[in-house]
């Protein structure tokens, strides 16, 4: 099985995983990816978002959610008067995961057994950053933290306890809101991701 595991150094504090993290060959998304991405903002954080893998602008940027996807993230945290630089935010999965079709570059869903191999660096900055609530953003970020079989439409937006953090909470990823059928649809996800990310917010206080 791949794991990052070899990979992850001992001490677990941020600056060290963020040195050791480039090394890592821990699956086989290294190879095409740009660079790695590494979770961002404040080391203490009573809140982490957990998303899935980096974009094709997060792989070219070196930083999580600021393409599109977190350009929704953006508004639901102004919306809520969250501030982005007292939370953290990472993936699931460090490696952007793509299909060149053309000039484009085409996400694809990470594997299960890619989220399993990447699963270590999130769980060593859960243990450094120690947050009192996760929120899992989409189904893949959910996989990691509660197994293959969660049912993301079942039991988002419920308070979970998990192994790894006593307060875990799931809800839809932002990229679902930008892909809605219509404008109607995405008012309902958005306002889904919203309303979730408020309970999120107001448990970790
Ligand atoms: N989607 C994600 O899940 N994470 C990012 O960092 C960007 C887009
Ligand atoms: Fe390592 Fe994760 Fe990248 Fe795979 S996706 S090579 S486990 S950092």
């Amino acid at each position: 099985q791949p794991s990052a595991q070899p990979f992850v150094p001992e001490n677990h504090s941020l600056p060290t995983l963020r040195a050791a993290l480039p090394a890592c060959k821990g699956c086989d998304l290294y190879q095409h990816a740009t660079q790695v991405v590494p979770g961002a903002g404040a080391a203490h954080a009573k809140l982490i978002l957990v998303g899935e893998q980096p974009g094709d602008q997060e792989d070219l940027q070196g930083e999580p959610f600021v393409g599109p996807a977190g350009k929704i993230l953006d508004r639901v945290m102004a919306e809520l008067n969250i501030d982005r630089s007292k939370i953290y935010v990472t993936n699931a999965v460090k490696h952007f995961k793509f299909v060149q079709r053309g000039k484009l570059r085409l996400h694809q869903n990470p594997r299960m057994s890619e989220i399993n191999a990447c699963r270590p660096w999130l769980l060593a900055e859960v243990d450094s950053i120690h947050p009192r609530v996760i929120l899992c953003l989409g189904a893949s970020a959910s996989k990691s933290l509660f197994g293959g079989t969660f049912a993301l439409m079942r039991d988002h937006g419920k308070i979970l306890q998990t192994p790894y953090a006593n307060q875990v909470i799931a809800t839809i990823h932002p990229s679902a809101v930008l892909r809605a059928r219509d404008q109607e649809s995405g008012e309902q996800l958005y306002n889904f991701l919203r309303d979730d990310m408020a309970l999120a917010w107001h448990t970790a206080q």
